[in-house]
């Protein structure tokens, strides 16, 4: 299946069959998912296959046991956290050395990143850094943050919504569903996965063979004239 037809099939699924999804689709899917683009290629994202039937039960139930949950034949959670950066750093130094990148490149990874990814005791760090980067604002551009450990989630969660899309794309292009759910308990998926405080669930997705009646009704956009801007 090419990328558009991958794209078109692909589907918000509510209901799915019994049909089991094999290893390799899966396996497939979470290959694709870690292939996308990723903020500073700090990869702070995971992925947790949630596997066993007692985890699943309880996943389920914190996805206030909506019908894409219910039916799935597979659950996965993609969560992220910004202290994830120290778990790449090493080897990221190490690629930068090793295919000798620009010293700024390095300079980058080595100075930049540790004092990017720090918020501090109460963000008082985060703080610190937003004043000073609104000062320094004033006489040029500036990237305005992230600072605060909020700033620095959304860079993460972005990062692995982009995961996400790959995920449910190479799920489509497989001929299998998905349904992507923000519609859940996240502490209690936190304390399911046993995620520290600075980690985001960013997204539940399930996955099965479509059913009958498995969706509301034909795929609904507004008109791109409406979205699309041309400046
Ligand atoms: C971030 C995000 C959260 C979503 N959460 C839910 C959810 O909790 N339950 C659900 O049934 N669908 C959920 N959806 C699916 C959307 O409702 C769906 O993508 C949208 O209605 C468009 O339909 P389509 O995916 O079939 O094109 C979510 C989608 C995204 C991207």
């Amino acid at each position: 299946m090419d990328y558009f037809e991958a794209v078109t099939k692909r589907r918000s699924i509510r209901k799915y069959t019994d049909e089991k999804i094999p290893e390799e689709v899966m396996q497939k899917a979470f290959d694709a998912a870690i292939l996308a683009p990723n903020s500073s290629n700090t990869q702070t994202w995971d992925f947790y296959w949630v596997k066993s039937e007692e985890n699943k039960k309880k996943l389920v139930e914190y996805c206030l046991s909506q019908s894409a949950a219910r039916t799935a034949q597979e659950l996965v959670v993609i969560t992220c956290n910004p202290s994830n950066w120290k778990r790449s750093q090493k080897p990221l130094i190490h690629w930068v050395e090793s295919v000798n990148a620009p010293k700024m490149v390095q300079t980058y990874y080595k100075k930049l990143i540790p004092y990017t990814y720090r918020w501090g005791l109460l963000n008082s760090w985060g703080y610190l850094k937003a004043v000073m980067t609104t000062a320094a604002g004033l006489v040029r551009p500036v990237p305005r943050g992230p600072n605060t450990l909020a700033e620095l989630q959304m860079v993460a969660v972005k990062s692995a919504a982009l995961a996400a899309e790959n995920f449910v794309l190479a799920i489509s292009a497989q001929g299998f569903s998905t349904c992507m759910m923000e519609g859940f308990d996240e502490r209690r998926v936190k304390k399911l996965l046993k995620l520290p405080c600075s980690a985001r669930a960013v997204m539940v997705i399930s996955i099965g063979r479509e059913s009958d009646r498995a969706t509301w009704g034909p795929q609904f956009r507004l008109p791109k004239s409406d979205v699309l801007h041309i400046v």
